[in-house]
């Protein structure tokens, strides 16, 4: 392929003017501020949540356990129904704090049933369209504990790791077919998803700073700080990147 037919869905960095996006976990934390980053940019926005009163002002709002193969079909229809849908965020997820002894095989499933099938079966709903254009991008919300073992999170880590397996495996199944696929590993990042965590500790306030000393940057990450990343990595600034894991973490990976 020569440079001037490389497959861009927008016409300059950055600006995703025109372009139609599903965002999943889109009423929390980082995948609120995804919504919120593209809003701005001037994209159509369709997000996917368990529970939609949270989904930004702006985005259309989808009711829909991603885990569910039935209620994916029929949210993906309904999100198609706006037009055709050129970028995927699949940033919902959920965490397990326990190692695998402790982990009941239901919480173990799931785990991977949110985390793993939830990304698989959105995208088998979302790919085709975009193999029929000949452009899709897709963002996947992994973490660094796809990367490093952390203690207690044994389903959370090898779910994660398999959330980055993935997406290398998308990004390199459709290259050629114009479909970019990398994800995001975020650090600990100030979302409601770690003040549940840190409220369930028997002292939060000292929980919260044991988390940030083992930050090198000395502060946890914001949900922003990875949005945009993450939008980045949409954008076709990005355009010769696929099946990148872009880690997020304050350094903690470095260390
Ligand atoms: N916060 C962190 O420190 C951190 C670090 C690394 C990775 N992550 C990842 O970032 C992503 C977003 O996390 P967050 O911190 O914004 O969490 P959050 O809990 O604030 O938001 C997650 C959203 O996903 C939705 N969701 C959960 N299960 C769902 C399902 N089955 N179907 C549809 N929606 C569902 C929730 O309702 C919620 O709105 C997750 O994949 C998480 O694993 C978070």
């Amino acid at each position: 392929m020569s440079t001037d037919t490389v497959p861009v869905v927008s016409s300059s960095p950055e600006d995703f003017r025109g372009r139609r996006a599903i965002v999943t976990g889109a009423a929390s934390g980082i995948g609120a501020e995804i919504t919120r980053g593209l809003l701005t940019r001037g994209a159509e926005v369709i997000g996917f949540d368990l529970n939609t009163d949270h989904i930004p002002d702006g985005a259309h709002r989808v009711g829909v356990d991603i885990s569910s193969q039935r209620d994916v079909a029929r949210a993906c229809a309904e999100a198609s129904g706006y037009g055709p849908i050129d970028t995927l965020f699949n940033n919902a997820g959920i965490g397990s704090t326990k190692n695998l002894i402790d982990c009941e095989p239901e919480e173990w499933d799931r785990v991977f049933a949110v985390n793993v099938r939830g990304i698989y079966l959105v995208c088998r709903e979302i790919i085709p369209g975009m193999l029929e254009r000949g452009v899709g991008v897709i963002v996947n919300t992994a973490s660094v504990a796809g990367q490093i073992g952390l203690p207690e999170r044994a389903a959370y880590c090898a779910s994660k790791a398999a959330v980055v397996g993935l997406t290398k495996q998308i990004a390199v199944q459709w290259a050629k077919a114009g479909i970019r696929c990398n994800c995001v590993s975020p650090g600990t990042v100030d979302s409601p998803w770690v003040e549940r965590l840190l409220n369930e500790a028997s002292d939060p306030q000292a929980h919260r700073e044991q988390l940030v000393a083992r930050q090198p940057l000395g502060r946890l990450g914001t949900p922003n700080e990875v949005a945009t990343a993450a939008l980045y990595l949409a954008s076709d600034a990005a355009s010769f990147m696929t099946g990148t894991d872009l880690v997020i973490d304050g350094g903690i990976t470095a260390a």
